[in-house]
């Protein structure tokens, strides 16, 4: 660095002299030019009107007269003096100081008289520097002689030598401010950040930023090398901890799913053969800001697991392009590389009409098959029109995927959720080497609630294309298996949970889904949970001594209004309890356009504010509402704060927000309170399991959660964790496509589309 600034000041050195001395030649080359104009000017006008009088005097011969006439210039400022030759070169006349150095004619006045013209030169006389100008005098009708006017102008070099040293003077007061700034800057903007950066990275070698979670330091000038050195710093970081996570598990002879576990294991099945995943919602959504957009990834646990497999082996993701900016992010066939800081995968993006958005998602999807699969007593609404949609959108996403497709060997397909029960069969149609399973996230009915769908027979053949179909829970694939039983043509192997329907096989199998559990919380509590809790109660107005937390959807499936009369019930029966005990309810709006999602919204708020109103007294409330979407990191507080976590669905294919709680709690503090219509419930033993229909049941469970002792509660929380810290969603994922990978694919539809596409398909 040293000598970086050492060569950096030279050189400005040398640079900022040569320029100015450039600069100062020139100036100086300007004004002696314009002072020698002016010199020759004036003596020019001088020369004119003296040679008039000299020319009268020596017409008249009257020498005394010339005398006169000449000596009176002898003194004239800057006038060395004048003199007066004969065309023969005798001087006729001539001032005293110059009758030493002019007794005979100078060159410039010859050279006047044999022109007969004026002439001028610059010379030296003597030692001083001189104009001259040489002036020819006639009469009688013939030169009579020459008038020499002679002007010091050593005043011109004077000059010259000033501008020199002021701009000398001014150049090197330049140079010390350009290299003292220089110096400055270097210190501030170059070493001090280099110095950061070094001091930064080293921390990251050595693994204490890690620890000590060293922010990444102000790289001022490099500011454009910040982002990619903060990037290579969380790879490093992520590295480093899923290198000392496996290490410390190898220790313990544990086998936790990680994401990278999961990226070894899924790039191992897949040999060379490419993923592709398939969901309404996207990744990542673009969301205009101002003149610019900002990338949102929406809150869910799919982007979590899947990301992983999709990063590991360079996949594709096809969904929905729904934020008002994503049709400017992506390129001429609608794709972009995500993740954003470090893109490793494909994001294709599908393109919906209102109508089709209307008919598809909010219609079908959501006003059919949401309810029909929820056991919630909403009535699921089936209209004709919105199945058309659902069709024509199930082959939109299944002919952008094929396009996606094209080329490769062997493709690996993970279609989500009830927004695509056709896009199997069709996928298969066209590339039976393809191994296709969908995940159905929500519950499946049992054959008799499902049966009210006009268009069952479609959606259990068009899930029937799939070689898998996972469920959250056993329950739920059992159900599916006697839906298929029943209404279409097929062979049920209850031996091997799997369904035969013409020449193809599909397996129906459980996968619980989960979260990203992490020994190590990802923003350390500071503070206990009682300090954590009053801080929060205080930021929403509010003075209790226990918490209860909800967060939700606001989806009537949710069951949020049956919550709210437990609460109710549980202050009614303990009054001990009420000035005490507050409950927030983190509600996200959701699906909003559908009259249903509207209503319920004001249900809860009405409902709230009633109950609020009989109980409420001076700083303390029994409910907080707080409706709006709230962010992962938004909601972690809350989980830690809290005494108690309620979750009372209704009916709830897993419920993700029982386990994130879980997860959340590294304390090993807080109560579970968990609905039995729920698949969390199946795994989560150790929660205080509730009908949440049974309003007494619900009440007695929020007060048996506050009244647990801390061993107990310490204990179940432990379990809990345990179970989950094994069964993560990267063990999800990972056993989603271990099995989807090791299935047989019937080898006659493969010989079919071999014979079609006119080349051999391998059958792993
Ligand atoms: C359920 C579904 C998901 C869906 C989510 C949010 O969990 O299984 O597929 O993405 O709700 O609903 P939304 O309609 O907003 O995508």
């Amino acid at each position: 660095m040293r000598l970086l600034s050492a060569r950096l000041i030279i050189s400005l050195i040398i640079g900022v002299t040569l320029v100015s001395l450039c600069s100062s030649y020139y100036e100086v080359l300007v004004q002696k030019r314009g002072l020698r104009r002016d010199v020759q000017r004036s003596d020019a006008m001088l020369g004119d009107s003296l040679a008039r009088n000299v020319e009268r005097d020596l017409e008249k011969n009257a020498l005394q007269t010339l005398h006169r006439t000449v000596q009176r210039y002898a003194n004239r400022e800057n006038l060395a003096g004048l003199a007066v030759y004969s065309p023969e070169g005798n001087v006729i006349e001539v001032t005293a100081a110059l009758a030493p150095l002019m007794n005979t004619p100078p060159a410039v006045a010859s050279q006047a008289v044999r022109d007969d013209r004026d002439a001028d030169a610059f010379q030296k006389l003597g030692t001083t520097s001189v104009h001259i100008v040489a002036v020819p005098l006639h009469g009688q009708g013939k030169v009579l002689g020459v008038l020499a006017i002679v002007h010091d102008v050593s005043y011109i070099r004077a000059q010259s030598l000033r501008i020199w040293r002021e701009t000398f003077l001014s150049a090197l007061a330049h140079v010390v401010l350009i290299a003292l700034i220089t110096l400055l800057i270097v210190r501030w903007s170059i070493e001090g950040p280099i110095a950061r950066t070094a001091h930064w990275m080293r921390a990251l070698r050595t693994g204490r930023a890690a620890s000590t979670r060293i922010k990444v330091p102000d790289l001022d000038l490099f500011r454009p090398l910040a982002r990619e050195v903060a990037t290579f710093a969380e790879s490093l970081t992520t590295a480093r901890s899923a290198a000392e996570t496996e290490a410390r598990l190898r220790e313990e002879g544990q086998s936790q799913w990680t994401a990278d576990r999961l990226a070894v294991h899924v790039r191992a099945r897949l040999q060379d053969g490419r993923l592709f995943v398939v969901s309404n919602r996207e990744p990542y959504r673009h969301i205009r800001k101002g003149r610019s957009w900002e990338v949102t990834v929406p809150p869910s646990g799919l982007v979590t697991a899947l990301e992983p497999v999709l990063c590991a082996c360079d996949g594709t993701w096809v969904a929905h392009g729904n934020g008002d900016a994503d049709l400017e992010t992506v390129d001429q066939h609608d794709r972009l590389r995500v993740p954003p800081e470090d893109p490793r995968y494909t994001l294709r993006r599908v393109w919906l009409t209102k109508e089709e958005e209307q008919g598809y998602y909010y219609g079908f999807a959501n006003e059919g098959l949401w309810p029909l699969c929820h056991i919630a007593h909403t009535r699921p609404i089936f209209r004709a029109d919105d199945w058309s949609h659902y069709q024509a959108v199930n082959r939109k996403f299944a002919d952008a995927l094929l396009e996606e497709m094209e080329g490769t060997e062997r493709p690996v397909v993970l279609v989500q959720d009830y927004h695509f029960a056709l896009v199997p069969r069709m996928i298969k149609q066209k590339r039976p080497d393809a191994r296709v399973a969908i995940f159905w996230h929500i519950p499946w009915p049992n054959p008799e609630a499902f049966s009210i769908c006009p268009w069952q027979r479609e959606l259990v053949d068009g899930l029937l294309g799939a070689d898998l179909i996972g469920f959250h829970v056993q329950s739920h694939c059992n159900n599916f298996l006697q839906t298929a039983d029943r209404i279409v043509e097929s062979r049920i192997d209850w031996e091997h949970f799997s369904i035969q329907r013409h020449d193809h096989v599909t397996s129906v199998r459980p996968f619980p889904i989960s979260v990203d559990f992490t020994e190590l919380p990802s923003e350390p509590a500071d503070q206990p949970a009682f300090v954590e809790r009053s801080g929060l109660l205080k930021t929403l107005g509010v003075e209790a001594a226990f918490l209860g937390v909800g967060v939700d959807r606001l989806d009537y499936t949710k069951g949020i209004l049956e919550r709210f009369l437990a609460i109710e019930r549980f202050l009614e029966k303990y009054p001990k309890y009420q000035g005490q005990f507050s409950f927030v309810q983190i509600g996200a709006p959701s699906r909003t356009h559908i009259k249903r999602y509207h209503d319920l919204q004001a249900e809860v708020e009405a409902e709230a504010e009633r109950i609020n109103w009989r109980y409420q007294k001076d700083d303390w409330k029994p409910i907080v509402l707080l409706n709006r979407q709230h962010s992962h990191k938004e909601i972690q507080p809350y989980y830690r704060a809290a005494d108690l976590c309620l979750v009372t669905s209704l009916h709830d294919g897993m419920n993700l927000v029982a386990k994130e709680f879980i997860a959340a709690r590294h304390d090993e503090r807080g109560v579970l309170v968990l609905s039995i219509f729920t698949g969390a419930a199946r795994e989560l033993r150790d929660a205080l399991q509730v009908n949440p229909y049974d309003i007494d049941q619900t009440a007695e469970a929020i007060r048996a959660a506050l009244e647990m002792e801390p061993e107990e509660k310490q204990a179940r929380m432990q379990r809990m964790r345990r179970s989950l810290r094994e069964h993560n969603v990267y063990f999800w994922a990972g056993s989603l496509v271990a099995e989807l990978c090791e299935l047989r694919l019937d080898t006659r539809e493969l010989g079919n589309e071999a014979s079609r596409r006119g080349a051999s398909v391998g059958v792993r």
